[in-house]
């Protein structure tokens, strides 16, 4: 099915898009509710962001990338397919401490590290910087 972004974006594609950039907006938005000190908003909305993170992953993005998987060592042939590929691992890995990071701020305080400030700060830095990657995977693929 066709997407509202252009003509011939696929819709899954247009909708991963958009739900990323306003789940990016809400983050950001959480941020500074953490700089005003109102931490137990804070840290329910960064819950909420993570998790519905998920859906346009896993529903989005993760089949495709398999596909790339598939190419074998010919997914290094172009950057059509190397670019989400490695995009592909480093957002993974992203969401995957994003996750982390609210599992430990919300229900598991005894995981590492004693000191969470800056696990906070580079999970959050991390997946910002993906939905930049994502939205730079986007325009190459469709722009
Ligand atoms: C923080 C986590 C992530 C963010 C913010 C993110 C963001 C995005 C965005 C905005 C797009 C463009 C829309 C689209 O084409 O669907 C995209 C595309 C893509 N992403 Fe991600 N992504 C993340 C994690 C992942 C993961 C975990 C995988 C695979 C395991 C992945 C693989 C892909 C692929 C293959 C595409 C191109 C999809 C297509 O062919 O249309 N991404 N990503």
């Amino acid at each position: 099915m066709s997407g509202f972004l252009g003509s011939g974006t696929p819709l899954i594609a247009d909708l991963s898009l958009v739900s990323l950039w306003v789940l990016g907006a809400v983050a950001v938005g959480g941020w500074v509710v953490a700089r005003q000190r109102a931490f137990p908003r804070h840290c329910r909305l960064m819950a909420w962001v993570t998790f519905l993170a998920w859906l346009p992953i896993l529903f989005g993005m993760v089949v495709p990338w398999l596909g790339l998987i598939r190419l074998g060592s010919t997914v290094f042939a172009q950057p059509a397919t190397v670019v989400p590929f490695m995009h592909g691992v480093t957002g993974g890995l992203a969401q995957l401490l994003m996750t982390y990071t609210i599992l430990r701020m919300n229900w598991r305080r005894k995981w590492p590290p004693r000191r969470p400030l800056w696990l906070m700060r580079i999970s959050l830095a991390l997946w910002l910087l993906s939905i930049v990657g994502g939205t730079g995977v986007y325009l190459l693929l469709y722009g």
